[in-house]
């Protein structure tokens, strides 16, 4: 076991030990390297500012992602080569982005500047032809108050690709990975008043788990991150998930979506591309690009908040959760992990390893649905999951779950009820909404009114009937199966409901 860090910087080793183990990523690049480039302006993971790369090794080859490093702790980041704006100039230069940059008046002040070339050039690494629909998609996680879109598109397009060199040309892998490679297997602990323990094997997090019951887990950092620098969370003890290979990856198994606890969000979207199109169309509108490939789907459904995006479909699909500790790991469904806000039926030595969510089958539709202030990069006001079986045009099953509306993600029980063996028509469906109105009690907050959710509880079932049907008339003229593969003549209309306002996604 080791008792410190390994972090490459820009090409160069660094070995972390004791408390300033326990900084920031942004805050070590600042003050210990010098390396202001990388800007703080939120602390919370919103604006980008403090983008950088994060490359970690996949076998012999480093895979580099963006993630915004003021929400990223260096004991997270054991056995990673990290890149910054300063490792992105080549030959004394500045590099073509930042070239046009300069060029197209794309920055003003300055202070975005760094996070908008990064992630520009995180997607020049994947894809050279772009156009200014790529570009946005890109930017979505980096915020610029003064310059003004137009002109960083402007620049994005200008980009001289052909000079463009790629990560693995600055710093070529081969020395970093054999040094990784032989490392990242190593548990990690670091004591400093406070202690940290990076495990490799489920064993070792689950004793860990059990001998510090009030150890706080992380995965991501995305939700954690932000409560530590907010002074909302100072854990004494802190285990780190990061390294646990055991809880990477995704499968398809028994016709049923098995995901590692580390997968992340932007690989759960890029997987279920193909498999469950419904739910990666869905998460396209989770956080942003850095913070999609920080986050995870096991600390989604740990973090357990009522407006988490990831959770709804796995209540909709009848999902569960597979949980191991010490005396070995049981599988709990869905419905019965969560007992009340942010608590669950986990045991003080358990952890989250695996989520499934079981796929639809023939004759059966999940539609998905977050409705926030702003198209991207913001937090659900209302979510909805609906899954439902038919049987020709009656409704043979059907499981209703909504998100914002209660301490909880929520189950419409009673609503469900007087849908099962129903026709489906849209009279059926308001009715329902009217049912799904009385089963909510939302509160008023800063994204939306009581009343507000009261009302979307209610349309969202006429937009499903809409979106289904594919039309606004009484009766269904066939059903789509919703999943993103159309097998009925329906196609998706998004009409002006009453009362809904706001991003319907
Ligand atoms: C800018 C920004 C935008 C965001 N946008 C969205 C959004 O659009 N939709 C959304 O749903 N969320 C969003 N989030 C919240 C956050 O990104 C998600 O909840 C994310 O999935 C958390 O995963 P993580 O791996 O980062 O969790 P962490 O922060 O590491 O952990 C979160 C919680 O889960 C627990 N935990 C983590 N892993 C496990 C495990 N394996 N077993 C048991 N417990 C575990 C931790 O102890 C902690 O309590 C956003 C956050 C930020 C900062
Ligand atoms: S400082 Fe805003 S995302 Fe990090
Ligand atoms: S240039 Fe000032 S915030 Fe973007």
């Amino acid at each position: 076991m080791r008792d410190f860090l390994i972090i490459y910087v820009n090409g160069r080793r660094h070995e972390v030990r004791g408390r300033r183990a326990f900084q920031s990523l942004s805050h070590f690049l600042r003050y210990d390297l010098g390396l202001i480039g990388t800007k703080v302006v939120c602390a919370e993971g919103d604006c980008g500012s403090c983008t950088v790369f994060v490359g970690r090794h996949e076998g012999d080859k480093l895979t580099y992602r963006t993630v915004t490093s003021c929400i990223q702790f260096l004991y997270q980041l054991d056995c990673t080569h990290i890149v910054t704006i300063e490792g992105l100039k080549y030959d004394g230069q500045l590099n073509p982005v930042q070239q046009a940059m300069v060029k197209c008046q794309g920055s003003q002040c300055g202070f975005c500047t760094p996070g908008i070339v990064v992630s520009m050039c995180a997607m020049f690494e994947k894809k050279r032809d772009v156009n200014a629909d790529d570009l946005r998609g890109a930017l979505v996680g980096n915020l610029c108050r003064c310059t003004g879109y137009d002109s960083i598109v402007k620049s994005g397009l200008a980009v001289d690709t052909t000079t463009l060199r790629r990560l693995d040309d600055l710093y070529p892998p081969d020395a970093i990975v054999s040094d990784l490679i032989k490392t990242a297997g190593e548990s990690v602990r670091v004591t400093d008043q406070k202690t940290f323990f990076k495990a490799v094997t489920i064993d070792e997090a689950a004793r860990f788990r059990a001998e510090n019951p009030d150890c706080m887990i992380i995965s991501g950092g995305t939700d954690v991150g932000v409560q530590m620098n907010k002074c909302l969370r100072d854990p004494r003890s802190i285990l780190s998930l990061a390294g646990m290979q055991a809880l990477r990856g995704i499968e398809v198994k028994d016709d049923a979506i098995v995901a590692g606890a580390n997968a992340t969000i932007a690989e759960m979207e890029a997987f279920t591309r193909d498999v469950l199109p419904e739910y990666s169309r869905l998460l396209y509108y989770f956080g942003s690009p850095p913070i999609k490939n920080a986050a995870t789907i096991g600390g989604n459904v740990g973090n357990g908040s009522p407006i988490a995006d990831s959770i709804p479909a796995i209540y909709a699909m009848n999902g569960e959760v597979e949980l191991v500790g010490t005396s070995g790991s049981r599988r709990v469904n869905i419905h019965d992990y969560y007992t009340g806000y942010k608590k669950t039926v986990q045991k003080p030595d358990e952890l989250i390893a695996r989520v499934i969510i079981p796929l639809p089958k023939a004759g059966e539709t999940l539609k998905l649905y977050k409705i926030s202030r702003r198209k991207d990069l913001d937090i659900s006001a209302f979510t909805a999951a609906i899954w439902m079986r038919h049987r020709g045009n009656s409704i043979d099953d059907v499981r209703i779950v909504y998100g914002g509306v209660a301490a909880n993600i929520l189950r419409l029980r009673q609503t469900e009820d007087f849908l099962r063996g129903q026709a489906f028509t849209l009279s059926n469906l308001q009715h329902a909404g009217k049912i799904a109105r009385s089963e909510v009690k939302p509160i008023s907050d800063v994204r939306g009114s009581a009343d507000y959710r009261l009302q979307l509880g209610e349309n969202i079932l006429t937009k499903f009937f809409i979106d289904v049907s594919g039309t606004t008339s009484g009766n269904g003229n066939g059903w789509n199966d919703g999943n993103g593969n159309g097998n009925g003549n329906g196609h998706s209309v998004d009409p002006t409901l009453e009362g809904i306002a706001g991003e319907v996604h």
